[in-house]
C-alpha cells in the first residue's frame, strides 16, 4: 500500500551495512527490552484494542452527531494533531458535514478562544476534553472556560451529557473531574505516548464523530503491521525509510522537508513533525522535521529549497488518486491564455507540478529526495502510512540509541512558564 523510492537520494552507503543493527532494533521493539519499552503499546494496539470501549465509541460518536451543531475536541500536541490531521486528509477543509469540528485546548491566544466562545454562542454543543496526564495548562485553561459557558448555556447536569473525558483509566485530574462530574469517560492506554494515539480514542472518537470509519483506520494499521513484520530491509519499506534518514543525516543532511501536494494533508504534516521531531530530537542528535505545501510553497520557500543551504532533504508524500478531479475548460476567448490546459485534468496538472519541482530540486538543486506514495486519502490509508511512519521512527530513533518514546525536553518551558504563572 505504500511504495518507497529511493533513487534521487544520493545515498552513499549500502542498505544492507545496516542490516545486522536493525535486525537488532527490531528485536528490542518487539519484545520490549528496546528503551522506552513501557510505552511501546502502539505496537500491538490494531489487534488488542479493547473492543467494548470500541463500541462505546460508536455509540457516542452517534449520540454526538445527532445532538449538536458544533463538536469541540479540547487538546493539544498528541492529543489532537492525529485526529484533525484524519478528519482534514479524509473529509477536506470545508466538509458540509455536520457537526462541525471546532479544535481548541492548543492555544493560549485569548483572541482565539474568545472568538470560538462567541461563535458557539447560539449553537448546540458536545465537547470531548482529551489529555492524558489531565494537568495540561493549555488544554485545562481551555476546557474550564468551555465547561462553564456549556454549564451557563444548558444547566449542570445537561452539560455534564455533552461533556466526553479521555484521559488515563486510572489517575490524574481530569479523571478524578470527570469522575465527579459523572461525563462519559474513554481511557488513553497507559503504554501508548501522546504521538501514537491516535489510533486510541483521542483520535478514535473525534475521528468517528466527523462520520469517518473508525474500523477502516485500524484496518489500515493492520495492514501495515502485516506488511511490515520483518526486519529485513529488503521487504520492509518502513525501515528502508528509517535507514535512509540515517544515511542521509551521516552525509550532513540535517533538515527533512516533508513535502505534500495535497491542501488538505497539511494537518498530516503537522501530526508527522510531532511524531519525529519529538521522539528523536534529544541530546543534540536528530534530524529537523519541517513541512511544505506544494505548488502553494513553492512560491515561498522554493528558492530556498532549490537553490538555499544544502542542509536538507525532502521526502515527498505522492497520493496517486485524488478524492475529487475536474476536467480544466474551454476558452472560446483564451483572454487568460490558459487554453493549452482545456480539457486536461486538474489533478494531472498537479502531478506535472510535482515532477517538474522533483527534477527541478534533484536534478539541479541536487537535493535528495525520498518518494513515498499513498493509493489516496482514504481513512484507511491514513491508518496504514500512520503505521508505518510509527515504525520506521522507532527504528530511526533506536538507530541513534535514543529512546523514542519520551520527551523530557517538553518540560523546560513549563516550568518557567508555571514560576511565572505563580504555580505552586
Ligand atoms: O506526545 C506527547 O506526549 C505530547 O505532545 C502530549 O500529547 C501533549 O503534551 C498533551 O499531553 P496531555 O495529553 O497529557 O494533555
Amino acid at each position: 500500500m505504500i511504495k518507497l523510492e529511493t533513487k534521487n537520494a544520493f545515498l552513499n552507503e549500502n542498505f544492507a551495512d545496516y542490516q545486522d543493527s536493525v535486525t537488532h532494533c527490531h528485536e528490542l521493539l518487539m519484545t520490549k527490552k528496546g528503551k522506552g519499552n513501557d510505552y511501546t503499546g502502539w505496537v500491538e494496539w490494531p489487534f488488542d484494542y479493547d473492543k467494548e470501549e470500541f463500541a462505546r465509541i460508536l455509540d457516542a460518536a452517534e449520540r454526538i452527531r445527532n445532538n449538536c451543531d458544533v463538536f469541540l475536541v479540547c487538546g493539544i500536541g498528541g492529543s489532537y494533531l492525529g485526529a484533525r490531521a484524519v478528519i482534514e486528509m479524509v473529509n477536506g477543509l470545508y466538509a458540509q458535514k455536520k457537526p462541525e469540528i471546532i479544535f481548541i485546548g492548543n492555544t493560549f491566544s485569548s483572541t482565539y478562544i474568545a472568538q470560538v466562545l462567541d461563535y458557539i454562542k447560539n449553537k448546540e454543543v458536545c465537547l470531548n476534553v482529551i489529555s492524558k496526564s489531565g494537568t495540561t495548562t493549555e488544554t485545562a485553561l481551555a476546557f474550564r472556560l468551555f465547561k462553564q459557558a456549556l454549564e451557563a448555556k444548558y444547566g449542570v447536569e445537561e452539560a455534564a451529557k455533552r461533556i466526553f473525558a479521555t484521559t488515563d483509566r486510572n489517575r490524574g485530574t481530569l479523571k478524578s473531574l470527570a469522575d465527579k462530574a459523572g461525563y462519559e469517560e474513554f481511557a488513553i492506554p497507559d503504554d501508548i505516548g501522546g504521538r501514537f494515539s491516535v489510533i486510541t480514542a483521542v483520535g478514535l472518537l473525534p475521528i468517528a464523530v466527523a462520520g469517518i470509519d473508525i474500523n477502516a483506520l485500524l484496518e489500515g494499521c493492520r495492514k501495515a503491521y502485516k506488511d511490515l513484520d520483518t526486519a529485513d530491509l529488503d521487504k520492509n519499506p518502513a525501515y528502508r525509510y528509517a535507514v535512509a534518514r540515517r544515511m542521509l543525516q551521516n552525509q550532513g543532511k540535517n533538515a527533512e522537508m516533508l513535502v505534500s501536494y495535497e491542501t488538505q494533508m497539511s494537518m498530516v504534516a503537522e501530526w508527522w513533525k510531532q511524531l519525529f521531531g519529538e521522539s528523536e530530537g534529544k541530546n543534540g542528535k536528530g534530524i529537523l522535521p519541517c513541512s511544505v505545501n506544494f505548488s502553494t510553497d513553492l512560491h515561498s520557500m522554493g528558492q530556498f529549497i532549490q537553490d538555499g543551504n544544502k542542509v536538507l532533504f525532502e521526502t515527498l508524500i505522492k497520493v496517486e488518486k485524488p478524492t475529487l478531479d475536474l476536467t480544466f475548460p474551454a476558452d472560446e476567448e483564451n483572454l487568460d491564455g490558459m487554453n493549452y490546459l482545456a480539457g486536461k485534468s486538474v489533478d494531472w496538472v498537479n502531478k506535472m507540478a510535482c515532477q517538474g519541482t522533483l527534477e527541478a530540486h534533484v536534478e539541479t538543486g541536487h537535493v535528495p529526495n525520498i518518494e513515498i506514495t499513498i493509493p489516496d486519502m482514504s481513512v484507511e490509508s491514513f491508518g496504514y502510512m500512520a503505521y508505518f511512519f510509527f515504525r520506521a521512527i522507532a527504528m530511526t530513533t533506536y538507530l541513534i540509541d535514543e529512546n523514542p518514546f519520551d520527551q523530557p525536553g517538553v518540560e523546560v518551558y513549563k516550568k518557567n512558564m508555571f514560576r511565572l504563572l505563580g504555580k505552586n
